[in-house]
């Protein structure tokens, strides 16, 4: 056997774990593909698995939220800003555009599971008249800042192992979509092992481990070893804008976002939108223990989610709308943090050695990162409350909540009220 040395060590470890399953097809592979599949073993951290397994019988990263830990944190609201002060916020943010100073991210890595849609989910067409994709939306209205600020954006786009190869080949066959192709940069985020209820990771194919991607919150790792991060501080990029792919209402490049964060000089800003009940199902933003952080609907205590003030007013009514700036100094540490895992408890299919099939099973476990557990190292962060119906109609499900009819006709009431003819 070609690798024997090697294939004894890393046996050898996978026993310490009870994890040896992983090799049961080893002895049927090619030498190249045994080759691979040891590199793939190889690469795993089996301390970390373990210690993520134990954490699964609390299924929580956090632990329990007390009340007394919370406080609110007060929000900028941008609809109460007068003309001349957003006038005044938008043009420090295009100044610096023009200067060169902001990228933007797009987290595309997601599997999009709920959707089901058969491809990367920024491909996917909402259904409007110009049968415009997600990616396309937003490269359209990325565009249009750019233009307006007379520079370009270099714009990142986080994909995953399962979806590099056609997101990268969608935007090829686009012609990119009209933007200078230099600007579009891609990079994969890094991939972690789920698990079966038996705590036992399994394989994706004969020779490869079943992996899925980090969570939203791996962009700060992904971004450190893919070598963008020091690629962007060549460049001189101060400012990453940060969103996700599936808000279709998303501003891209919004530069009174952006002047908002220079203005006032904290470590980041984020954008939020005022809950409509105390069972809205977002992260509300708060101080937690006097830091800034984002509190889960399914963790925040009742009397919380319910407190108001004499006029009504929500005082837990800020809900995160997955999308920040951060200044190039809060990133940079940011990326060099460690960040705790959150456990989902998932559907998995992989491939089963004894059959030779795959093989369905609930109740598996799969891990992720979210990026607002970073914003506790943060000593400073801006909440900018914008109006929903203007800036968030997330493409989540087919039907029901969040579902791209839903946010089709937000998108397209928006346009009209804006007096945008190009649907
Ligand atoms: P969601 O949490 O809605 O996940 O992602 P999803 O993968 O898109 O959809 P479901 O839950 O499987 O149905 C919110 C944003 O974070 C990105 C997604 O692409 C989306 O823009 N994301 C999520 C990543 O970039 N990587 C991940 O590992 C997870």
């Amino acid at each position: 056997m070609r690798n024997s040395g090697k294939y004894q060590e890393i046996r050898k470890r996978l026993e310490a774990f009870g994890q040896e399953q992983l090799l049961d097809t080893y002895p049927g592979l090619s030498p190249e593909e045994q080759e691979r599949l040891l590199d793939d073993v190889d690469g795993i951290d089996l301390e970390l698995m373990a210690r993520l397994y134990e954490k699964t019988a609390a299924h929580s990263a956090g632990g329990e939220v007390k009340a007394d830990e919370l406080a609110p944190l007060e929000p900028c609201v941008e609809s109460e800003l007068s003309p001349e002060e957003r006038e005044r916020l938008r043009k420090l943010g295009l100044e610096a555009i023009r200067e060169g100073k902001l990228a933007v991210l797009t987290m595309a890595g997601g599997q999009g599971t709920r959707l089901g849609h058969n491809g990367p989910k920024g491909t996917f067409d909402i259904g409007l008249p110009s049968g415009r994709s997600l990616f396309e939306l937003h490269c359209d209205r990325l565009r249009e800042v750019a233009e307006l600020a007379g520079a370009p954006i270099p714009w990142y786009i986080m994909t995953s192992e399962l979806n590099h190869g056609e997101t990268v080949r969608f935007f090829e066959k686009n012609g990119y979509f009209g933007y200078p192709a230099d600007m579009i940069r891609f990079f994969p985020q890094t991939m972690i092992p789920p698990m079966t209820p038996d705590g036992k990771m399994r394989l994706e194919s004969p020779g490869k481990v079943l992996k899925s991607p980090n969570g939203n919150g791996g962009a700060f790792v992904s971004l450190k070893l893919s070598g963008r991060l020091d690629e962007m501080k060549a460049a001189g990029i101060g400012y990453l804008m940060v969103a996700g792919v599936d808000n279709c209402l998303i501003k891209m490049g919004d530069p009174l976002f952006l002047g908002a964060l220079i203005d006032g000089g904290e470590d980041a800003i984020a954008k939020s939108y005022l809950k409509r009940g105390p069972g809205e199902k977002a992260g509300i933003f708060c101080l937690r223990n006097g830091r800034p952080g984002v509190v889960e609907y399914t963790e925040i205590p009742e009397e919380c989610a319910t407190a108001a003030d004499r006029d009504g007013n929500y005082i837990y009514g800020d809900c995160n709308l997955l999308n920040y700036v951060f200044r190039m100094e809060t990133l940079d540490r940011l990326c060099g943090a460690g960040m705790p895992y959150h456990i989902a408890v998932k559907k998995l299919k992989y491939y089963d050695p004894a059959s030779g099939e795959r093989k369905e099973q609930s109740g598996c476990f799969k891990f992720e990162m979210f990026l607002f557990d970073a914003f506790g190292a943060l000593d400073t962060l801006k909440v900018l409350r914008v109006r929903r119906e203007d800036e968030f109609a997330p493409v989540k499900n087919g039907s029901g909540e969040d579902s791209v009819e839903l946010a089709r006709s937000m998108f397209t009431d928006y346009m009209k009220r804006s007096g945008i003819s190009r649907i």
